[in-house]
């Protein structure tokens, strides 16, 4: 893309015609947490897109996700507990101990006298679809709650490391609106500037960069290439290494290394929570059996690029509480302007109640100095 028109568009004005509502894309999966996090018995508050979400996993091992807001009064159904009723793990509310099942429904309300003409089973909450895959769990956040849709896709697979969890995990609270938690994501330019480590690069190695994209289910990819010479930590992979790096709406980027026969797959996930409240997390998968063994090893340097992302966000969100208009620029910001698009035709298609046709060109080289 050499073109010079469009140097400007206005990140904030796509967010705000998105904010009409909550500018978070629905029915849609989100990344909730690692199952790991979630031991048989618990049960867990999350606010995922802007909705009080409980997840719990039945002593029986079985994760579940439900509106957290007992419908009595209000009550948040995470901090009740479980209770079987009929044989069948139900969470009692600690109100006024109604229950509900592993689907919303409620089972039990001991007010009731025996012969009272109410049904019980007609009152329920929103029963989340919920996938525990790879060791992650998925939620997928309707928009109507009333008449949820069911999801016409499953959640993103991580590549080549067929059902093995993530190694190492981590994450970070980020005081941002999702948007500019994924605009920063994705964006080539910062890394010689915010991620300025011994270990990495600064901006002495900046060099041009000429990549390819095309789009993918949901997103597009930097198409597999050999990383930049100047990132000094590939090295240590040794052998034949190939990178592809995918973003998928709402918000995922993967990561995905070979490296002669084995794969390392990173994955980032961004997910709005409140208005301005984002939680972003890294997670790693490996087939390699060494790079298993020392994965424990990498966490603080994992941490560390994390946290010098978190760090600038917030920043950031200092200059933007006064609500400035702010740029996307050619090159290095037209997988932001992507994003936004994708988003938008991501409602629309909803709306239309159409498949989503992505708006990312058939085949881009992006050039940007970095
Ligand atoms: S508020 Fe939950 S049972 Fe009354
Ligand atoms: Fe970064």
């Amino acid at each position: 893309m050499t073109g010079t028109t469009d140097h400007t568009a206005s990140a904030s004005s796509a967010a705000r015609a998105a904010a009409e509502s909550d500018g978070f894309l629905k029915d849609i999966w989100y990344f909730a947490m690692h199952g790991r996090e979630l031991k048989p018995g618990a049960l867990q508050h999350r606010t995922l897109a802007g909705q009080p979400v409980l997840i719990g996993r039945t002593k029986a091992g079985k994760a579940f996700a439900i509106r957290d807001i007992c419908p009595h009064r209000g009550v948040p159904l995470s901090a009740g507990r479980f209770v079987d009723t009929d044989n069948q793990p139900t969470v009692q509310c600690p109100y006024h101990g109604w229950r509900f099942g592993t689907d919303g429904v409620c089972k039990h309300i001991p007010s009731l006298y025996e012969g009272q003409d109410m049904d019980a089973s007609r009152i329920s909450v929103t029963s989340y679809p919920l996938r525990e895959q790879q060791g992650a769990l998925w939620v997928f956040v309707p928009s109507d709650l009333r008449r949820p849709a069911e999801p016409a896709e499953e959640p993103p697979l991580m590549p080549g490391v067929g059902d093995r969890p993530a190694r190492i995990y981590q994450k970070f609270q980020l005081n941002c609106h999702v948007d500019n938690a994924v605009i920063g994501l994705i964006d080539p330019a910062h890394g010689p500037f915010v991620h300025k480590n011994w270990f990495w690069r600064d901006e002495t190695g900046m060099k041009e960069k000429a990549k390819e994209f095309a789009p993918v289910k949901n997103g597009f990819c930097m198409v597999a290439h050999k990383p930049s010479a100047n990132s000094k930590i590939y090295t240590l992979l040794g052998g034949d290494v190939k990178t592809e790096i995918s973003f998928l709406i709402p918000g995922v980027r993967i990561e995905h290394i070979t490296a002669g026969k084995h794969h390392l797959v990173g994955m980032t996930t961004v997910t709005p929570e409140g208005p301005e409240k984002t939680e972003i997390t890294q997670s790693f998968f490996t087939t390699n059996p060494v790079l298993n063994l020392l994965a424990p090893l990498f966490k603080p340097f994992m941490y560390h690029f994390l946290k010098q992302d978190a760090d600038i966000v917030n920043i950031m969100q200092e200059g933007l509480k006064f609500d400035p208009r702010l740029m996307l620029i050619n090159e290095a910001d037209v997988q932001g302007k992507w994003y936004f698009s994708m988003k938008a035709e991501w409602e629309r298609s909803r709306a239309e109640g159409r498949d989503f046709r992505n708006p990312v060109p058939e085949k881009t080289v992006l050039r940007w100095r970095s």
